[in-house]
C-alpha cells in the first residue's frame, strides 16, 4: 500500500464519503493516520506527529495501541473468538463483575454489547419494558449516537435530516440544567426515561448547575420513570471518577458506556443496570439479542481496560492531568482574554468556549498547523474539545500548552477575517 494521502482522499471521495473529504480538503487537511503510539500519531508518510488532543472521543482513553491491551488481545485471539452471545462464558462473568465493581451498589446486572447508540438504544428500552411507559426525555443539546433511538434522543436536527423527525407523543427534548422543563414533562406521567448526557459533549461540555444530576435522579423517580445516564464520552474516569454523575452524588437507575471500553482495539460497550432497570432479563432473558453482544474476545480486551483504569498509577495521572491542565489553561486564557473566554474543566473533560461563533473550528484548524488534533464542539462550534489520553505524559501535557499557546495568534486572524468579509 504504497499510496500517498492525496491518492487516498481521491479514492476516498469516490467510493467513501464526498462530503467530508470535501470538508477535510476545504480546511487544507489531508490527514490520513500513519503510525501511532500512546498521545501521538503521524501522518501517513510520517512527515507530521500530532498529539492527539480528541482521543476519538474517549476511545483512546487509554492512548494509542495500549501495549497491555494489545498482548491481552493478541493473547485472548489464540485461546477464543467471538464465542456466541447465547452462552454464559467465564470472559463475560469476569467483565460484569469488574464494570459492577466500579459502579454504585444498586447496579447488580450488565449486558455488554459493541457500539454507544447500540447500547442507548438497549437501555432506553429496557426501560420503556420496566416502566410500560413510552416517553423518552432528553437533551436538545444532546448526541446519544446514529442508531434510531439513540439519534431520536439526540439533539433533533440530526433525525430530522435522515427524514426520522421525532414523534413528540414519544420523544421529549428539554434544555440541559433546566429542571423546570423536566418536571413539567415528567408531570404528564407517561415517561419511561430521562437520558442525560453527564456533561454533552457536543455541546462543548457546558457545567452543569449544582445538585443537577442528583437533581434529575430526583424528579425522574418522583414520577416514575428511570435515569440513564450517558457515560460514554464522561465516564471510565475522564471526570476523575469511574462515572461522571456519581462524582456529582447521583445514583441513576443505568449507566451506559462505550468508547473506552475498546481499549481502543474492539469496539465494545455496556449498560449497567439496577435490578428494576434489569428486570426483563428475569422474565424473558432472551428477548434482546445480537450476534455480538458480549463478545468474548472484547470481554477480555474491555476487562484490560477496566483494570488499568482502576489502578492507583492511572487514577494518580488523571489526578496530575486535571491539576496540571487547571492550572496552565487560566493562564493561556488571560493572556489571550478577549477571545478565549471560558474554560470548562471536570478531570479531563475540558472545552475551551471562544467569543466567536467558529472559534473552536478557528483553533481546531490552527492546532493541526502546529501538531495537536482536537475538535470542534459540532453543535457549539465557539468551543474546542480538549480531551487528553488517561495516562498522557506531563511532558506532552506540557507540549499541548505550548502549542496552544502558539496557536491562539492564528485562530484569531482566521476569525478576524471572517468577522471582517461577514460585516
Ligand atoms: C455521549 C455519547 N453518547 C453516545 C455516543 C454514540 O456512541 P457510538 O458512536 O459508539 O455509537 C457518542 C458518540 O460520540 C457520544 O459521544
Amino acid at each position: 500500500m504504497n499510496k500517498t494521502a492525496h491518492e487516498i482522499y481521491d479514492e476516498a471521495y469516490k467510493i467513501w464519503n464526498p462530503d467530508r473529504v470535501n470538508t477535510f480538503r476545504s480546511f487544507g487537511v489531508e490527514l490520513v493516520m500513519g503510525e501511532r503510539e500512546g498521545s501521538y500519531f503521524k501522518d501517513l508518510e510520517g512527515h507530521h506527529t500530532f498529539i492527539n488532543m480528541h482521543s476519538n472521543g474517549g476511545v483512546y482513553n487509554l492512548g494509542h495501541r495500549n501495549p497491555e491491551i494489545r498482548e491481552a488481545l493478541v493473547k485472548g485471539a489464540e485461546l477464543v473468538d467471538a464465542g456466541n452471545h447465547y452462552f454464559p462464558s467465564p470472559y463475560k462473568n469476569e467483565l460484569n463483575e469488574r464494570l459492577l465493581a466500579a459502579s454504585p451498589d444498586n447496579m447488580k446486572y450488565v449486558f455488554v454489547l459493541n457500539g454507544g447508540g447500540e447500547a442507548v438504544d438497549a437501555a432506553i428500552k429496557f426501560a420503556r419494558r420496566t416502566t410500560k411507559k413510552s416517553r423518552v426525555v432528553s437533551l436538545s443539546c444532546a448526541f446519544h449516537g446514529s442508531t434510531g433511538i439513540s439519534m431520536q434522543a439526540s439533539n433533533p436536527t440530526i433525525a430530522e435530516s435522515f427524514n426520522m423527525k421525532p414523534d413528540p407523543d414519544l420523544y421529549t427534548h428539554i434544555e440541559y440544567n433546566n429542571l423546570e422543563q423536566l418536571e413539567s414533562v415528567l408531570k404528564k406521567k407517561d415517561t419511561a426515561a430521562v437520558i442525560i448526557e453527564s456533561i454533552p459533549a457536543t455541546a462543548g461540555f457546558p457545567m452543569p448547575i449544582e445538585n443537577y444530576h442528583k437533581n434529575v435522579e430526583e424528579l425522574t423517580h418522583k414520577y416514575g420513570a428511570l435515569y440513564i445516564a450517558d457515560e460514554i464520552q464522561t465516564g471510565l474516569m475522564r471526570s476523575g471518577d469511574m462515572w461522571c454523575c456519581c462524582k456529582y452524588g447521583a445514583t441513576p437507575d443505568m449507566i451506559v458506556t462505550g468508547k473506552g471500553l475498546s481499549g481502543g482495539y474492539y469496539p465494545m460497550s455496556a449498560v449497567i443496570m439496577n435490578e428494576e432497570a434489569a428486570s426483563w432479563m428475569k422474565d424473558d432473558g432472551f428477548a434482546h439479542t445480537s450476534s455480538f453482544n458480549g463478545t468474548e474476545l472484547g470481554c477480555i480486551v474491555a476487562s484490560k481496560a477496566m483494570e488499568i483504569l482502576t489502578r492507583e498509577e492511572t487514577v494518580a495521572n488523571v489526578d496530575m492531568l486535571t491539576n496540571f491542565f487547571a492550572q496552565e489553561l487560566p493562564k493561556i486564557q488571560r493572556k489571550y482574554a478577549d477571545f478565549f473566554t471560558e474554560i470548562r474543566q471536570c478531570g479531563v473533560i475540558m472545552g475551551l468556549k471562544t467569543a466567536h461563533p467558529f472559534g473552536g473550528g478557528a483553533l481546531m484548524l490552527s492546532l493541526i498547523k502546529h501538531g495537536v488534533w482536537s475538535m470542534m464542539a459540532n453543535f457549539d462550534r465557539s468551543v474546542l474539545q480538549f480531551k487528553p489520553n488517561l495516562l498522557m505524559k506531563k511532558e506532552t501535557a506540557e507540549e499541548v500548552i505550548s502549542k496552544l499557546d502558539q496557536s491562539m495568534g492564528d485562530a484569531i486572524e482566521m476569525v478576524t477575517e471572517m468577522a471582517a468579509k461577514n460585516g
